[in-house]
C-alpha cells in the first residue's frame, strides 16, 4: 500500500468537494489508512486568520496582487506547519484546495498570469506539487445556485463574484487539467453525492493500492 500521498481536491465554488472529502476521509479511516484532512486557505490558526481577511465580503477594495500574496502566505504557513510534517510522519494528506486554486482564480480569472502566480507560490512553498489532484467539474451556474440554496454561513467575497468570473474559473481549471493530465483527474460533480464519492473512491483506490 502506498503511504504519505499528498492529494488535493479542487473545483469551482459549490462543486461539493468539501462534503465529499469528509465522506472519503471516513472511508479511508475504515480501511486503516492514516489520513489527515485539511483545507486552504486555512487549516491552522495563522492561515485561518489570513482567510478571514481575504474572504471578508466587506473587503471590496482588496487589490488582486494583495489577494494572490495573501493566499500564498497562508499556503506557506499551512504547508510548513501542518502538511509537510504530516507527510513526513507517513500520513496521507487530503487538502481541500491548494496551489491550482491560485493558478486558476488569481492567475487566470483575476488575470495576473499563471506564470506570475506560480512564481510567488514557488517562493512560498518551493516546487512541491500534489501527488494527485481531483478536479470536481461543474457548470458554474449550478455551483452558485447550490451555494445560494444550501449555505448557512455567509457568502464569501469570491462566491459573490459574477457568473462570468466563475465561468473563467471553470475554464481555467480545465486548461490546467489539460496541461497536467497525469496529476489531475477530472470527475463530474453534477451527480448525487453518493456517485461523486464513488468516483473519487475509485481514483483513490488506484492511487493508494
Ligand atoms: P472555500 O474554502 O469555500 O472553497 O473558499 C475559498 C475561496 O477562496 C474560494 O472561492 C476559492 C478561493 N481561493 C482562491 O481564489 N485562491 C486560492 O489559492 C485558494 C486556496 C482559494
Amino acid at each position: 500500500m502506498v503511504r504519505n500521498l499528498f492529494i488535493t481536491f479542487e473545483g469551482p465554488d459549490g462543486a461539493g468537494k468539501t462534503s465529499v472529502l469528509k465522506q472519503v476521509v471516513e472511508q479511508l479511516q475504515q480501511h486503516n489508512i492514516e489520513v489527515m484532512a485539511t483545507r486552504e486557505p486555512g487549516g491552522i490558526e495563522i492561515a485561518e486568520k489570513i482567510r478571514e481577511i481575504i474572504l471578508n465580503p466587506a473587503h471590496t477594495t482588496m487589490d488582486n496582487h494583495t489577494e494572490a500574496l495573501l493566499y500564498a502566505a497562508a499556503r506557506s504557513q499551512h504547508y510548513f506547519e501542518k502538511v509537510k510534517p504530516a507527510l513526513e510522519a507517513g500520513k496521507t494528506v487530503l487538502c481541500d484546495r491548494f496551489i491550482d486554486s491560485s493558478l486558476v482564480y488569481q492567475g487566470i480569472a483575476r488575470g495576473l498570469g499563471v506564470e506570475e502566480v506560480l512564481a510567488i507560490n514557488e517562493f512560498a512553498i518551493g516546487k512541491r506539487l500534489p501527488d494527485a489532484t481531483i478536479l470536481f467539474d461543474l457548470e458554474p451556474s449550478i455551483g452558485l445556485a447550490r451555494i445560494a440554496a444550501n449555505r448557512s454561513d455567509e457568502i464569501n467575497r469570491l462566491d459573490a463574484e459574477s457568473l462570468a468570473f466563475h465561468e473563467q474559473v471553470r475554464a481555467g481549471y480545465l486548461q490546467i487539467a489539460k496541461q497536467n493530465q497525469k496529476r489531475i483527474h477530472i470527475i463530474n460533480a453534477d451527480q448525487q453525492i453518493e456517485s461523486v464519492v464513488n468516483d473519487v473512491w475509485k481514483i483513490l483506490y488506484k492511487l493508494l493500492g
